[in-house]
């Protein structure tokens, strides 16, 4: 049985809209951005060659890598030329002023 296991990150006012940020949740290097009200979280390494998102551009859903220029869907991880490649997401949540991003192992 897996157990839902939201871990505290950021403040909330620490991610204003159209934002990104870089975190470490666990130990995983973590990517949430915040677009249209909601915070979204995805894996903070690209896999072409492993370059982190944050000195990227988010343009509305779609964070470029600042590396190469791949693209990927912050809501659900989607590289945008490849359905096969797909960078891992989290649920969050926001509980007392900070975000929770769930973490199940
Ligand atoms: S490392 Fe991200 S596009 Fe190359």
């Amino acid at each position: 049985m897996s157990k839902s296991n939201f871990v505290s990150s950021i403040k909330v006012g620490e991610l204003p809209e159209g934002h990104m940020r870089g975190v470490r949740v666990k130990g995983k290097p973590i990517l949430l951005a915040r677009v249209g009200g909601e915070v979204y979280a995805v894996s903070n390494l690209c896999p072409h060659v492993g370059c982190e998102f944050q000195g990227g551009i988010l343009t509305g859903y779609i964070v470029m890598c600042p590396c190469h220029g791949w693209k990927f869907d912050i809501r659900n991880g989607q590289y945008q030329e490849n359905p096969q490649t797909k960078l891992e997401s989290y649920r969050c949540k926001t509980e007392n002023g900070k975000i929770c991003v769930e973490i199940n192992k």
